[in-house]
């Protein structure tokens, strides 16, 4: 029985898909059952995945507005996970859900197929805070907060905090934070290993979790690449950060 995680953080380029993709793919490698759902119209996760998200004709947004059965979208890389892929088409499911029914829990719809068949699902969020992820946090089980090692990044973490309140108090009474993970972490400067103490401080009841990702320029020519960050002829730091939270999140399942 899968578990389910959401990573969320309606800022930008904290790591949500980075995070995801090679979270998954280092899940994979340790002998798990990985599905990945790409819930950011740009399609990010797809295409750290290998895909080319304008070229498929088949997608998430199918299967969320269209009721297109899930396993037609489903598709599978080299590197051991499966994914429901997202491009563009998505950006209009919102305006779209407004009216329909059950609005919020399409994505529970859709995972809860999948639930028996896989040990981790691992969903990347778009980087605001309206419906599809309020429809990931229905869905979650638990949810990971990237929260890159700068001031803002830490500033903004409080709205994401009220909207899971929210959705607990509301539509998922379930959900819980797995914790926070600290990304693109400098630490031969000053203002990140202050942020790591800030996290400490303004979340006192939150799990911080230990396996702060450094930041490496190789996760960006990885993506670029399209192979994950452990395929790289040098060992990235920031890599085993995302193996060492692979065996955390599976020893504690
Ligand atoms: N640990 C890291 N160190 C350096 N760059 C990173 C790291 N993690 C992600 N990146 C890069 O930062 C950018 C934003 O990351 P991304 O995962 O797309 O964020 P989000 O999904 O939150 O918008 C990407 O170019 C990505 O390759
Ligand atoms: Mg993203």
């Amino acid at each position: 029985m899968a578990t389910v995680f959401v990573l969320a953080n309606q800022k930008g380029g904290v790591g949500k898909t980075t995070s995801t993709y090679n979270l998954g793919v280092a899940l994979a490698d340790i002998g798990q059952r990985v599905l990945l759902l790409d819930l950011d119209p740009q399609g990010g996760l797809t295409y750290c995945a290998g895909f080319e998200p304008e070229e498929l004709g088949k997608t998430i947004y199918h299967s969320l507005i269209r009721n297109t059965n899930p396993r037609e979208v489903l598709i599978s890389n080299d590197y051991g996970v499966d994914l429901l892929p997202a491009n563009i088409d998505l950006s209009i499911a919102e305006f779209q859900l407004i009216n329909a029914p059950a609005r919020e829990r399409r994505v529970t719809k859709i995972v809860n197929e999948f639930r028996d068949e896989y040990d981790f699902i691992l969903i990347d969020s778009q980087p605001s805070l309206g419906l599809l992820t309020m429809n990931s946090l229905a869905a979650a089980d638990q949810v990971i907060i990237p929260v890159s090692c700068e001031y803002l990044s830490v500033r903004g973490t409080h709205a994401l905090l009220t909207l899971i309140a929210k959705v607990k108090g509301t539509l998922n009474s379930q959900l819980t934070i797995a914790g926070i993970l600290p990304t693109m972490f400098d630490s031969r400067t000053l203002h990140g290993r202050a942020i790591l103490k800030l996290l400490e401080t303004e979340f006192p009841n939150i799990h911080l979790f230990p396996h702060t990702v450094a930041r490496s320029i190789r996760f960006a020519e990885s993506a670029a690449e399209r192979v994950p960050v452990f395929e790289a002829k040098i060992q990235v730091p920031g890599a085993l950060a995302y193996r060492e939270l692979a065996r955390d999140l599976v020893k504690n399942k």
